[in-house]
C-alpha cells in the first residue's frame, strides 16, 4: 500500500505572527486525526521552520521545506542547504516547483542535483513536474512530464527512486482556480505511474506516492483524490485556511 500525503505548499505568504497562529490550529485540529489518515507535510517559508518543527513534536504533522541548495555549504548568499535542513530533523523537501523553473531559471541538471542532495540527507524529495497551457493545448503534455521525469528523477538508482514522493503540478493550474479534472489527473497520474514500472519495475511504481497539485481545494479534492492513482495533494492557496486545509486532509475515499 503506497502512502497518502498532503502538503502544503505555503509559499511566500504570511507573516511571523499569522505564520504562528496557523500553525497553532493546525497542530492543535489535526492532532484528532485517524489512524489511517494521510501522511501530512507542512512546507513554510525558512523563517518559520524551526516554529513548525517545535508545533510539529506532538505528531500532528511532518515539515518540509519549500527549497534547497544542491551543495552542503558554501559561497552561496541567501541559499538553505539540505544538510542544514536535515540537522534540523526537516522531512521533506519541495523540489523543482514550476515557480523555481520559471522565475529562478532552475534546469533539470540542477534539479537533478538537489534530487541526490535531499537523498543524501534523508529529507524526502516532493519532486514538482508539469506542462504549460501551451504544452497542453500543443498535445505535448505527456511528453513534457516524461522528460521532467527522465531528466530530474530517473539518474536515480531503484532503492533512491523509491525515496521520492512525485507532485503532478500543471502549471496552468496553479494558483489559478482552474484545476485538472478527475479523468486529466486520473489520466497523468497513471501515465507517470507506467514511466516508473518501465524504467524501474511495476512494484516500484505500485509504491510511489503522486500527489497532485494545482487549484486543489476542499470542494474538488473529495473528487480527486478517489482516482485511483492519486495518491493525495500539494496544496497552496488552499492550505493557508486551517479549516480548509484540515477538510481537504479528510477528503479520502474510505478504505475498503
Ligand atoms: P495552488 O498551488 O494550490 O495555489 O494552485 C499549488 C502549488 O503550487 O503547489
Amino acid at each position: 500500500m503506497r502512502k497518502k500525503i498532503v502538503a502544503a505548499n505555503w509559499k511566500m505568504n504570511l507573516d511571523f505572527n499569522m505564520a504562528e497562529d496557523l500553525m497553532a490550529e493546525l497542530s492543535e485540529k489535526l492532532a484528532e486525526r485517524e489512524e489511517d489518515g494521510p501522511e501530512i507535510v507542512i512546507c513554510p517559508p525558512f523563517p518559520y521552520l524551526e516554529m513548525a518543527i517545535d508545533f510539529s513534536e506532538d505528531g500532528a504533522f511532518l515539515t518540509g521545506a519549500q527549497n534547497i541548495h544542491p551543495l552542503d555549504a558554501g559561497p552561496y548568499t541567501g541559499e538553505v542547504s539540505a544538510a542544514m535542513l536535515a540537522s534540523m530533523l526537516v522531512d521533506y523537501c519541495i523540489i523543482g516547483h514550476s515557480e523555481r523553473r520559471l522565475h529562478f531559471g532552475e534546469s533539470d541538471a540542477f534539479l537533478a542535483e538537489k534530487v541526490k542532495a535531499a537523498l543524501k540527507w534523508d529529507l524526502t524529495p516532493i519532486f514538482c513536474c508539469g506542462e504549460t497551457l501551451d504544452q497542453r493545448n500543443e498535445k505535448r503534455h505527456f511528453e513534457v512530464v516524461s522528460d521532467q521525469l527522465a531528466a530530474g528523477l530517473f539518474h536515480l538508482p531503484e532503492s533512491e527512486f523509491r525515496r521520492v514522493v512525485i507532485a503532478y503540478e500543471p502549471v496552468w493550474a496553479i494558483g489559478t482556480g482552474v484545476n485538472a479534472t478527475n479523468e486529466q489527473a486520473q489520466e497523468m497520474h497513471a501515465w507517470i505511474r507506467k514511466l516508473i514500472a518501465e524504467k524501474y519495475n511495476p512494484a516500484t511504481a505500485a509504491v510511489t506516492s503522486i500527489l497532485y497539485g494545482g487549484s486543489c481545494n476542499a470542494g474538488n479534492a473529495p473528487g480527486l483524490f478517489a482516482q485511483p492513482d492519486v495518491d493525495g495533494g500539494l496544496i497552496g492557496g488552499a492550505s493557508l485556511k486551517a479549516d480548509e486545509f484540515i477538510s481537504i486532509t479528510r477528503s479520502f475515499p474510505a478504505r475498503q
